[in-house]
């Protein structure tokens, strides 16, 4: 299955030790939102949407890029990485999706570094995370939904 994970990861790039580890399970490409570069996510099988959770959110700029580029009908998946209370998650990204008549097979969610706020004052929260067994999960879950 030819996959695209369109990401933002700038705290800790945390939600990029992920998706590689995702990448390594499989025929992935990552496309980093930001970047300006040509998007054809129509070539793709299926496509994930990755990134931190940011005020309790996944970050507005795949929020966008989900609104302007993803093409109606595909597989979808969500990733994203947060410090303690996800929040919202990938609700928003799900109703994007489902706007458009996605199928969404899964959503794959860990813990991740944070130094925002008052817990950069104590050496931050979550150090070390996402942990070795994090990826490997992400990597299960990839092959699982893969399957799909
Ligand atoms: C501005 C900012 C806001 C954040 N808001 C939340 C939040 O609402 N909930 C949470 O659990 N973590 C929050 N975090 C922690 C990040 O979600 C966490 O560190 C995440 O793994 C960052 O992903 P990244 O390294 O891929 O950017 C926040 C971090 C930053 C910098």
């Amino acid at each position: 299955m030819k996959t695209a994970i369109c990401y933002y990861s700038y705290h800790h790039h945390n939600t990029l030790k992920v998706i590689e580890a995702m990448k390594e399970a499989g025929d992935v490409d990552l496309i980093c939102v930001t970047t300006r570069q040509a998007v054809h996510l129509e070539e793709y099988d299926c496509i994930g949407f990755a990134s931190g959770i940011y005020g309790f959110c996944m970050h507005p700029s795949v929020l966008e890029f989900a609104k302007q580029y993803l093409p109606e009908g595909k597989k979808v998946f969500f990733v994203y990485t947060y410090a303690g209370a996800k929040g919202k998650g990938a609700k928003d990204l799900r109703a994007i999706a489902e706007g458009k008549g996605c199928t969404v097979l899964g959503e794959f969610g860990c813990r991740g570094f944070n130094t925002f706020g008052p817990f950069k004052l104590f050496g931050g929260s979550g150090k070390g995370l996402p942990s070795q067994k994090d990826l490997a999960e992400a990597q299960d879950f990839y092959r699982r939904i893969s399957q799909k």
